[in-house]
């Protein structure tokens, strides 16, 4: 790793994480909360019909008290949706907040008109009744709020939703695919709870410019669930639903575990890794072999967001070594010989997936994911920081960037974040790709790593952070975890409308609701 540039040292400051993270208030051994498996929905067997409701809530996450949520039709999160490529999903959503809301089908690829983002307004108490045409392959996929500015806030109170696809090939490449038995959906999220145990979600300035954080991993809205699971392999789903935290999973056994499928399909063929970084926003399906009839734990690194780009070479490699011993547990699988064993061996391969080939790019775009746009910062003037605007960020200090200290009621969505230095703007377009065209797009991230994400296309990952992915980021992606430089051979094949084009932004929740947002139309 070569020594960071001394802009980005400065910026380090604000992305060093409280450290109240570290420590989970989980012990998985003695709380064996069943692993709560969303109702499903099988297009299927509706005629095509999924009805649900954003709606308020509350849920217990453990052995707290019950606290205030936001569920789709549920008391967190929501019904996982199957649906066969080639049908038509007919919605029927309903807003019963008393705030305004919008559905975004994350991960599936659509005309802009169903795209559900922030030009999709749901008002409280209307419906949306969009037909979506599922055209796409075998995928796993996800449903979450998107409205103008209260995305974070909304998805942390507990809105979204997993969504399988499956194609004419999946069933037939003797994957397990018995939902809640061997194929199980797993919503990675993080959350803060009081000393009562209430779900909180801190929106001061800090957490608004690290992303909102908390001590506690959930999993399908669970603090340390434990699943049954059959002696054999057994198909795990996950989703970062986490508004900012990396997962880094392994298992406590350090037992190996294979990746199929990446954000948009099926890996060529099952990678195996001993550990998994996800981001949020990003799927991976996995599979784990439960055969020889032990608990199996898994475990999360710390997050080492921001971390990476702090203090010297030799300060990140001991503080790396020194989170190997830091993982902690954040559910288990309980082997139950009762259940169907189904299938033992893994897939030798699985699809074909076309070769990659950047030449067939039409043009080249660089996007900078810059947390600080200065220029509106006025919290800084109010704090006595002095007029911020235009001054030489180099030449700021960071240690005066305490703000989660700083007494400023209702400044928190002051924080302005931009790419290439402009903020989400509702009426500008950003950029108008050709449609059915492919581009390059470089991005890198500023002062931490950030989750960059594309609605309305898929993309290979060219380069990541430098050098050339890791076997499992090989697949199709919609999702990718940007630090350095890194190159995206991006497919741009469902329309998009100057009234209601498709977005581009940092899957950090804050950042994109504090504007690391822009727009494209196809021409
Ligand atoms: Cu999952 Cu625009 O978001
Ligand atoms: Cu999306
Ligand atoms: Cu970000």
């Amino acid at each position: 790793m070569t020594p960071r540039l001394s802009r980005r040292q400065l910026l380090a400051g604000i992305a060093a994480l409280p450290a109240v993270f570290v420590s989970a208030r989980a012990a998985v051994a003695k709380a064996a909360t069943p692993l709560p498996i969303p109702k499903l929905i099988d297009a299927a067997a509706t005629g095509g019909k999924v009805s649900f409701a954003a709606q308020k809530a509350q849920h217990t996450f453990g052995d707290g008290m019950a606290s205030d949520t936001y569920g789709y039709s549920a008391s967190f999160l929501g019904p996982v949706i199957k649906v066969k490529s080639g049908t038509t999903l007919g919605i029927d959503f309903r807003n019963e907040l008393d705030v305004p809301t919008a559905v975004h089908w994350h991960g599936v690829m659509l005309p802009s008109e169903f795209d559900g983002g922030p030009h999709n307004p749901v008002a409280p108490g209307a419906n949306w009744q969009p037909q979506l045409p599922i055209t796409q392959a075998a995928s796993t996929a996800w449903f979450h709020p998107h409205p103008h500015g209260d995305t974070a806030r909304q998805v942390y109170l507990g809105l979204a939703g997993m969504i399988i696809i499956e194609d004419d090939n999946s069933p037939t490449l003797g994957l397990p695919d018995t939902y809640g038995v061997n194929d199980l959906p797993l919503i990675l999220q993080d959350r803060a709870f009081d000393d009562m145990g209430m779900m909180v979600y801190d929106a001061s300035p800090m957490s608004m410019m690290h992303g909102a954080r908390g001590a506690q991993v959930i999993v399908n809205g669970a603090i340390a669930p434990q699943a049954k699971v059959p002696r054999g392999l057994v198909r795990l789903r996950l989703l970062n639903g986490a508004n900012a935290r990396n997962f880094w999973l392994r298992f406590a056994d350090a037992r190996p575990f294979h990746v199929i499928a990446s954000d948009n399909g099926f890996l060529e063929k099952p990678v195996q890794v001993s550990d998994l970084v996800i981001a949020p926003g990003e799927r991976y399906e996995v599979l784990v072999n439960f055969a020889d009839g032990k608990t199996a734990t898994l475990q999360t690194y710390p997050d080492y967001n921001g971390n990476f780009k702090t203090g010297t070479i030799s300060a990140l490699s001991q503080r790396l070594a020194s989170m190997k011993h830091e993982a902690s547990a954040i559910m288990s699988f309980a082997v139950d010989a009762r259940l169907p064993r189904g299938l033992q061996e893994i897939p030798v391969s699985l699809i074909t997936l076309p070769v990659v080939d950047e030449t067939k790019a039409t043009q080249t775009r660089r996007l900078l994911l810059d947390p600080m746009t200065m220029a509106n910062m006025p919290m800084m003037q109010a704090a006595g920081q002095g007029n911020m605007a235009g001054m030489d960020h180099s030449k700021m200090d960071m240690s005066h960037m305490k703000m989660g200290g700083m007494k400023m009621p209702g400044m928190g969505m002051q924080v302005k974040m931009g790419i290439n230095g402009k903020s989400f703007d509702m009426a500008r377009i950003d950029a108008e790709p050709a449609l059915g065209s492919a581009e390059i797009w470089e991005i890198e991230g500023e002062a931490m790593a950030h989750p960059f994400h594309i609605h309305g296309a898929t993309f290979r990952v060219l380069e990541l952070d430098g050098v050339a992915p890791p076997e499992h980021q090989r697949g199709w992606k919609d999702t990718v975890l940007v630090n350095q430089k890194t190159r995206l051979l991006v497919k741009f094949d469902q329309p998009a409308t100057v009234e209601k084009p498709f977005m581009y932004h940092c899957h950090i929740l804050e950042h994109e609701d504090a504007g690391m947002m822009a727009q494209y139309r196809t021409v």
